[in-house]
């Protein structure tokens, strides 16, 4: 399951990266939000991020005007790895390097064709594993860290 969520700044692209995902057979949860009225993007990474942090949801997606707020935000929850991207080879290398678990995009800076493929590479990349990433990534967990 694939957790979306966007604010009124990505309402369309949030459209076009659902009907692609699913014709593409990923299932998807939509957290919102789901007009065009203006509302406040930490409420909806904040929901995606629950989602994807407790397991509910194995990824997630999100989307607001520059993609910077959404991933500010996600990345305060416990857990997530939130990496916003503008090109393909970032999206493949936060997943092959940081086990990103969240992609942020911003719908005022790349066009759907692009932010589709970038949605396909970081849904369909794995992490790889390798000893050095793994304990890269467990520095920067709180908890974790020897620091
Ligand atoms: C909304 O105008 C805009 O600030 C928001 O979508 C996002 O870009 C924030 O980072």
């Amino acid at each position: 399951m694939i957790a979306i969520g966007c604010d009124h700044a990505a309402l369309e692209l949030k459209k076009s990266i659902i009907a692609h995902i699913e014709s593409c057979g990923f299932e998807v949860k939509d957290f919102g939000c789901f007009t065009s009225e203006a509302v406040d993007y930490p409420v909806y990474a904040r929901k995606v991020s629950q989602a994807v942090a407790s397991g509910e949801c194995e990824k997630g997606i999100l989307i607001c005007g520059t993609g910077i707020g959404m991933s500010i935000a996600a990345n305060k929850v416990e857990g997530i790895r939130c990496a916003l991207c503008g090109d393909t080879f970032s999206a493949r290398a936060t997943r092959q390097h940081n086990d990103a678990n969240i992609l942020a995009l911003g719908e005022r800076v790349v066009g759907k064709g692009l932010a589709l493929d970038i949605v396909d590479v970081f849904l369909n990349t794995e992490f790889s594993g390798e000893e050095r990433h793994v304990r890269r990534i467990a520095l920067i967990e709180p908890k974790e860290s020897k620091n």
